[in-house]
């Protein structure tokens, strides 16, 4: 078995820099995954105050930004980090290489049911590491991105790793504490019969992606269904399976949310990173995730990403309006 440490040897790849922030990522993982099987009730519940998103705050949400900040603060090689939970970016050491942006725990409204969790990290180099850190270096297109990574707590806890126009899974073996390659060089399936959305928000989207859902409801000639509907709520469970079965994600805008749900620094542009080195592609309707140039730090997207013939046909609807 090839571990974490061992695979990115035999790639080559003696970035010794970025390897420290993959494995401060690795390392802050296996921490979130023992408190989340320690069987403690008292860290899946919520905090009782809201995020600068105006979001339920989950005990959990506090622990994983606190456990990747300290990893992330103590290293040299990082200049600043950027985090969902946090209203201002966070400066690192002024001479570090790289950049990272993060949601340490998504899909936080399912923390107390007992469903699949993730963290997400994009991480970019910094430039010029000798002018001072600031919000702007952080308002790249995705497609800058030097790699992208998410951790899935799920039914094993497994990490997503994309980088140098690849993608590798590793899932983490409890006895051993360790990450081993269990999924080398994943690629998103052409065409898939999933399609995932958040159907309560159907009567207030875009009639493209209303007639979309329709024409993913059709019925073949023998009366049988010839797609299935899946919504976690967690977008790293929902894309990872899509991933690995064939299918598409959709987070549109919506009444309620004029500009869409995710954020595009933090989870939009990783997972359109990782899409992108499985073999696929995102777009928020009209432009593609990855060359949208954000304006705020926290800015939100609607976000479409999964097999390429789904993506393409849905934005074929859009093209014939
Ligand atoms: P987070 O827990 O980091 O705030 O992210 C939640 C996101 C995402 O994981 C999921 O796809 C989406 O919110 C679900 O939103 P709805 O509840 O509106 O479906
Ligand atoms: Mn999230
Ligand atoms: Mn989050």
């Amino acid at each position: 078995m090839i571990s974490f440490n061992t695979f990115f040897k035999k790639k080559n790849l003696h970035n010794r820099s970025l390897l420290k922030i993959l494995d401060n990522i690795a390392n802050g993982s296996k921490i979130i995954n023992e408190v989340l099987l320690s069987g403690d009730p008292k860290n899946l519940k919520s905090e009782n105050i809201k995020n600068i998103q105006n979001e339920d705050v989950q005990k959990l949400d506090v622990i994983a930004n606190n456990v990747f900040l300290d990893y992330f603060k103590k290293n040299k090689e990082i200049q600043g980090v950027l985090s969902e939970e946090n209203e201002n970016i966070i400066q690192g050491n002024p001479f570090g290489k790289y950049i990272v942006a993060m949601d340490p725990l998504d899909g936080s409204s399912n923390i107390s049911v007992n469903i699949p969790v993730g963290s997400i990290f994009s991480i970019y180099e910094k430039k010029d590491a000798s002018i001072s850190l600031c919000e702007s270096d952080f308002l790249k297109k995705g497609k800058e991105q030097k790699c992208a990574v998410y951790v899935l707590y799920g039914t094993s806890t497994i990490l997503i790793i994309a980088l140098n126009d690849e993608v590798h899974g590793f899932t983490l073996n409890l006895k051993e504490d360790e990450y081993f390659l269990t999924f080398p060089n994943i690629k998103i399936p052409e065409e898939g019969n999933i399609f995932s959305i958040n159907e309560g928000n159907i009567k207030s989207v875009d009639p493209e992606i209303f007639n979309y859902v329709e024409s993913c409801k059709e019925l073949d000639q023998n009366g049988k269904r010839t797609h299935t509907g899946r919504f976690i709520g967690s977008l790293v469970a929902d894309f990872h399976r899509n991933m690995m079965k064939g299918g598409i994600f959709i987070y549109p805008k919506t009444s309620d949310k004029p500009t869409g749900q995710l954020r595009l620094i933090y989870e939009c542009n990783p997972i359109a990173l990782i899409a992108k080195f499985a073999g696929s592609k995102s777009s928020d309707g009209n432009i593609a995730i990855l060359e949208k140039k954000p304006k705020s730090i926290h800015e939100r997207t609607a976000f479409i990403t999964g097999s390429n013939k789904m993506v393409d046909k849905l934005l074929s609807f859009y093209k014939n309006e």
